[in-house]
């Protein structure tokens, strides 16, 4: 078998982030899996990484100025033979220059040419990420179809902690292989649930939960990236829904199961990687309950409706459900007691723990189905869980009824 990249052409574009020490990991992985990459860097880029080090890994020439380069005009003939186009990190200053228009060195000049897909890795600290301008810069983007993948949360070097991070290399190395990859659930419609949901007590205060919805929102982008339909609910969540996908915002328990039981009906798979709240405030106080005349409060709360379980009553011949089962203790004995009692195809057990679970970039998913525990992802990244789910989710799909005269009635 071949490699996943082989022979493709791959510019990479480096600008001046800390992160670009990260991009020449990115290098080795793309010749790994057969790419040839091209190494073109901004001049702050320069500041950071030696361009020497980028073409001692890609062992070619690296481009670095729209004058000073060996060709008579790099940025038509690079950009005419190139099948992707890769940029890692990408700081705020490129993304806007690319989401107007703007051409002024030979990376941006470039990324005009451009017609091949283009990925972008987003890095810079976290105020600038939120900022109006390059949120509205994103949205330009991802309306053209340029494709992201990350930023991630988390400590970042000028010692603030929050969403800027670029991704890991190997998360952008699986992001620009899944660019080629064949669309094997092209016609499938998928529906994702994702993050937490809110159950509101009063107008400042909540119940919830400490999910972050980054293990929906990897199966929503994986199974996007296959080719699928895919309509993504979610709850409150700092992360950005993939370009691409039917994104619906919720807020409660209620609101989700709304949304999720009318789009159920026409989706082949739905995946329910949301922690849905078990239990809802009993009365809503629409002025703010004040502690004047408390020693203690109990708050009474009652059961929402079960959203899997529903599906699992519903679901019609062809439909494969699969759950989630966020687990302390006794994950086995419990993710089999809820494929049953819910009806599920599929459950996906993690652990609550400090690299898997909530809040995280890293899991561990163990996959059972009705013949028990069928696969132990170990410990990977979210997006490697995400596939490695979704690989035995489309397993059990009839895709050829799907795709030539669709479901058939129970
Ligand atoms: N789920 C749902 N609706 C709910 C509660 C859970 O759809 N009201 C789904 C979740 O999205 C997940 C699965 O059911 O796919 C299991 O959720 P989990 O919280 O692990 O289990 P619960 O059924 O809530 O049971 P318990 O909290 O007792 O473990």
């Amino acid at each position: 078998m071949g490699l996943p990249l082989d022979g493709k052409e791959i510019i990479l574009g480096v600008t001046g982030g800390i992160a670009a020490y990260k991009s020449c990991e990115l290098v080795r992985g793309l010749r790994e899996n057969g790419a040839k990459v091209s190494v073109v860097m901004t001049e702050a880029a320069c500041r950071f990484v030696s361009p020497l080090t980028f073409a001692a890994l890609s062992g070619r020439d690296v481009e670095t100025d729209l004058f000073a380069s060996r060709g008579p005009m790099p940025h038509i003939d690079m950009t005419a033979r190139a099948d992707a186009f890769v940029v890692a990190p990408a700081t705020a200053n490129i993304i806007g220059k690319a989401a107007n228009g703007i051409a002024d060195d030979l990376l941006s000049t470039m990324l005009m040419a451009a017609k091949c897909p283009i990925l972008f890795a987003p890095a810079m600290n976290c105020r600038m990420f939120e900022s109006p301008a390059l949120q509205d810069n994103l949205k330009i983007l991802r309306d053209r179809g340029v494709i992201f993948v990350g930023p991630e949360e988390g400590p970042m070097a000028c010692n603030e902690f929050g969403l800027g991070r670029m991704s890991e290399p190997a998360d952008i190395l699986r992001a620009a292989i899944s660019l080629f990859r064949e669309k094997t659930l092209s016609g499938v419609r998928v529906l994702v649930s994702a993050g937490p949901t809110f159950e509101d007590l009063d107008p400042v205060r909540f119940v919830g939960n400490r999910s972050t919805g980054r293990m929906g929102f990897a199966v929503a982008k994986e199974a996007l990236s296959r080719g699928a339909q895919v309509t993504l609910i979610y709850g409150p969540t700092a992360l950005v829904p993939p370009s691409g996908v039917k994104a619906i915002a919720v807020r409660s328990t209620r609101e989700m199961a709304k949304a999720a039981l009318e789009a159920f009906g026409d989706a082949d798979m739905a995946i329910m990687a949301a922690a849905v709240s078990d239990f809802a405030p009993a009365e809503y106080s629409a002025s703010k309950i004040k502690k004047g005349g408390h020693e203690n409060y109990s708050l009474k709360l009652v059961k929402t409706p079960d959203i899997l379980s529903a599906f699992g009553k519903e679901k019609k011949k062809g439909q494969v459900v699969v759950g989630f089962a966020a687990e302390t203790d006794d994950a086995g004995p419990n993710a089999l007691k809820k494929l049953k009692e819910k009806n599920a195809d599929i459950i996906a057990a993690n652990i609550i723990g400090e690299n898997t679970g909530f809040g995280c970039l890293t899991n561990r998913l163990y996959i059972y189905d009705k013949k028990g525990l069928v696969r132990d992802t170990g410990l990977v990244s979210k997006d490697e869980a995400a596939g490695r789910l979704l690989d035995m989710a489309a397993g059990l799909l009839q895709l050829k009824e799907i795709k030539s005269k669709g479901r058939t009635a129970k």
